[in-house]
């Protein structure tokens, strides 16, 4: 479970990838009317987290689309969920929205690589809209996504989010994420 941007490499160039972008998120958060303090990835502080609760029965989680062919593999298989988004590790912690969206299953070996598209809708009373998510996820791993555009108070949004496995049951398993953007 390595955390990505870990090499120095990396972190230069995304440091060079921040300082040209800053510019123009500065901009584009001004013009939308909606000046915001988007921390900056190089001090480690996510901009926003939150936990994910993803309940495993048919009103949460679902399949829409069945693999192409079963008797071979899951492949083309697409499942539409829309759980629940929390302060807190807790089930019943503070409600503050809900993440929507689908995944499909892209691999037809049994390693498990699927394309997901997510919208998070967050209100925290401070902050209010959506933040629209996708990018390939992997069972067992943690994965990051990219944080590809918003509405409302995150018009312009971009970075990603690093998701990280927690816990699961029979019927709820959760996810913490972590949102970095420029
Ligand atoms: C989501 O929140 C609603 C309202 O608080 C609750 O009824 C429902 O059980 C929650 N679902 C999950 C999976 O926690
Ligand atoms: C599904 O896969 C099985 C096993 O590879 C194969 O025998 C069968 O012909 C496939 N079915 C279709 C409709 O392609
Ligand atoms: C949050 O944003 C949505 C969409 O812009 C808006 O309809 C809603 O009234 C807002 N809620 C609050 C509490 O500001």
């Amino acid at each position: 479970m390595s955390r990505p941007v870990s090499s120095r490499a990396t972190t230069v160039s995304a440091l060079l990838i921040i300082t040209s972008l800053l510019a123009w998120s500065a901009k584009e958060a001004e013009s939308a009317g909606r000046m915001r303090s988007w921390s900056i990835m190089q001090d480690g502080t996510p901009f926003l987290k939150y936990y994910v609760q993803a309940g495993l029965t048919a009103a949460y989680l679902g399949e829409l689309i069945p693999p192409l062919n079963s008797t071979q593999s899951t492949f083309g298989q697409t499942k539409l969920f829309a759980f629940n988004v929390t302060e807190g590790e807790d089930a019943t912690s503070r409600l503050l929205g809900s993440m929507r969206g689908y995944t499909v299953q892209a691999s037809a070996t049994p390693d498990y690589h699927s394309v997901e598209v997510e919208v998070l809708e967050y209100n925290d009373g401070s902050l209010n809209g959506t933040i629209s998510l996708q990018g390939i996820v992997t069972v067992g791993k943690t994965n990051e996504i990219a944080v590809v555009g918003g509405t409302g108070d995150f018009r312009g949004i971009r970075g990603y989010a690093v998701i990280s496995f927690i816990s699961s049951s029979d019927t709820l398993a959760l996810y913490y994420h972590e949102l970095f953007v420029y």
